[in-house]
């Protein structure tokens, strides 16, 4: 084989419950990731060295050196095989950069499957998980698709049902959110509220069994009434401006609104497709529809 191609999906966080911060600096998390149909494509071709090209929107914001994530986990499959780590990585982008919609993380687990099946590695699926969960706490997710709760980092994964068929909106913000940044906006606001930010002091996340329920009924209207990002405040307080766009949403008829992750991009869950058509309208050129439950990365034939 000279060429593999593996499509990739997006997430959306129908719950992210943060807790403190760790001693380690991260947050241990309860949160429940949802596969969206938003897809971006990586194909690693046989080579000498290892080089990383993309192409689609906002790909200028990519980095293209060994701090890619596709090109780490090139490396570390590599690494983990004892072999040298020869191949091109072409990322064909359609998740949003930077969005909260975990599009970096999902090149980075097309990579750890199109480099195995390029190379003829074979790694168990439990492998792969793990050096996913090495290289980011929302690298593994993609690998399953579907739906799970993350805990730990968001990286220890457990698959969960998901029934039916729901329909978001998402609505693209022009230039992305720092991760990092928005979880250092949240503990301020946490000191600044008085309880502290680290662990012990903020109450331990949990996934809501209304949530985990409704999931697996496929019940748009529970869902919406349950859905839960702790970073959305945080996300609200580094962009004001996105307050206006939940509104639009809303008033577009969303069943619910939410901060996707980090952000900035903005997820409304939708009674039926119509409805998701209409909203979508509404919010004009950078909104997307996409259906949920999506599949897990998998290579094309
Ligand atoms: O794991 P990942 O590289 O995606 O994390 C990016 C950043 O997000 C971390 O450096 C950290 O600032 C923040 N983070 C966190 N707690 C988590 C996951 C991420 O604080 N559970």
């Amino acid at each position: 084989m000279t060429a593999v191609t593996v499509r990739v999906p997006a997430k959306v966080n129908v719950q992210l419950a943060v807790g403190g911060r760790r001693p380690d600096g991260f947050h241990d998390l309860a949160n429940v990731f949802l596969a969206v149909g938003l897809y971006d494509h990586v194909t690693a071709t046989s080579a000498d060295g290892l080089t990383v090209t993309a192409e689609g929107r906002d790909v200028e914001g990519i980095p293209l050196d060994a701090s890619n994530l596709a090109a780490r986990a090139a490396i570390a499959l590599a690494e983990r095989h004892g072999i040298a780590p020869d191949v091109h990585l072409h990322i064909a982008k359609d998740i949003p950069v930077a969005g909260g919609m975990a599009g970096g993380s999902a090149d980075g687990a097309g990579a750890l499957l199109a480099c195995d099946a390029l190379w003829g590695l074979h790694t168990p699926m439990d492998e792969l998980l793990r050096i996913a969960g090495e290289l980011g706490s929302d690298v593994p997710f993609p690998l399953l698709g579907g739906a799970a709760l993350g805990v730990g980092r968001g990286e220890r994964l457990t698959a969960l049902e998901a029934g039916g068929a729901f329909h978001w909106v998402f609505a693209l913000a022009d230039g992305g959110l720092s991760t990092p940044e928005v979880y250092r906006e949240c503990d301020r606001l946490r000191r600044e509220g008085g309880a502290g930010d680290l662990v012990g002091e903020v109450p331990e996340p949990a996934a809501d069994p209304a949530l985990v329920a409704a999931l697996a009924a496929g019940d748009a209207h529970a869902l919406a009434r349950v859905l839960a990002n702790d970073l959305q405040e945080a996300a609200l307080s580094l962009r004001p401006a996105l307050a206006d766009t939940v509104a639009a949403g809303l008033g577009a008829g969303a069943l619910a609104g939410i901060v996707s992750g980090s952000g900035p991009t903005v997820a409304f869950l939708a009674a039926d497709a119509e409805g998701a058509a209409k909203i979508a309208g509404a919010l004009g050129g950078r909104a997307r529809v996409a259906p949920a439950p999506a599949a897990g990365a998998a290579v094309l034939p």
